[in-house]
């Protein structure tokens, strides 16, 4: 029986990589620019396929174009919750069985926390943090349902250590921190692993907001960087193939930094 699994297992992987997504179809919030963009061209590289989603439809159509046949689009607000679970159903309806989740979509905000307003910390915490909730449940309950899937969160190193003036974002991506361990210890058993990235600093529009005429807290970010640089996209992107792909069968709960060292650097 042993030796049976063990010809099986030598088989497979003669013909398929450990960290091949061919055959895999990977939901990817935010994904037309940025991170969540780099992160498709990985898991498409990959022979995954995609089905990127964002608030608006020229980006999308633009990243379907670069990204090729095996990319598809979805406009979608992630604050929309209500529409979420519709969402899903309408992808496994056209695209078939939904086997990651990646949810990268976020915004951040640099403010001193005293100047920070209820409406700040909300609209924050309720992209970050409560639509993330909202789609992985929608998507969770499908998975559960096939004792198979993967469901990525793009956390922060802003939820490792203190970063001044990002209070409400923080909060959030603590939020979805917290989030990982329990979904992963409820949802494990029943295939479904759960992790996070926690990516360092990466060249992004959002952090050029974050670090743009700030020269102190960009000197402050990379005196701490052991790497002494920032990270691409696609750096998250290739963390974000391994954690969707069999290589990581046996990974959840876990939060992965992905930061040239940022997270442990003194
Ligand atoms: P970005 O601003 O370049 O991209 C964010 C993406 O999310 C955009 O495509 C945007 O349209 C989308 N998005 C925002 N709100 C949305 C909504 N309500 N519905 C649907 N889509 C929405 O930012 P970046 O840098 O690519 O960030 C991606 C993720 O990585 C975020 O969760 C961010 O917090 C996280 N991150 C980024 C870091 C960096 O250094 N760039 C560091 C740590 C975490």
């Amino acid at each position: 029986m042993e030796q049976e699994q063990r010809t099986q297992t030598n088989s497979q992987s003669a013909t398929l990589s450990p960290f091949s997504l061919d055959g895999k179809l990977a939901l990817i919030t935010g994904g037309g620019s940025g991170i969540g963009f780099d992160i498709a061209r990985c898991m498409v590289q990959a022979g995954g396929t995609v089905v990127i989603t964002g608030r608006r439809e020229q980006p999308l159509q633009e990243a379907v174009a670069t990204l090729g046949d095996r990319a598809h689009y979805m406009v979608n607000d992630v604050t929309d919750r209500p529409l979420l679970d519709d969402l899903v159903e309408r992808i496994e309806a056209i695209y078939g069985p939904i086997d990651t989740l990646v949810n990268n979509a976020g915004i951040n905000m640099k403010k001193p926390a005293l100047e920070v307003t209820d409406e700040d910390f909300d609209r924050i915490v309720h992209t970050n943090l409560n639509s993330v909730f909202s789609l992985t449940r929608a998507c969770a309950k499908r998975m559960m349902a096939r004792q198979s899937g993967s469901i990525i969160m793009i956390s922060s190193m802003a939820a490792y250590y203190g970063i001044d003036r990002v209070a409400a974002y923080a909060a959030s991506k603590s939020g979805v921190e917290g989030m990982v361990k329990v979904l992963a210890s409820e949802f494990s058993g029943n295939g479904v692993r759960v992790n996070a990235i926690a990516p360092g600093f990466i060249e992004t529009a959002m952090s050029k907001t974050a670090m743009g005429g700030d020269p102190d807290r960009f000197a402050r970010a990379m005196r701490r960087t052991p790497m002494g640089k920032f990270g691409q996209p696609e750096d998250i992107g290739w963390a974000a193939v391994f954690l969707a792909s069999e290589a990581a069968k046996y990974i959840t709960g876990a939060s992965l930094p992905v930061d040239g060292g940022n997270s442990i650097g003194f």
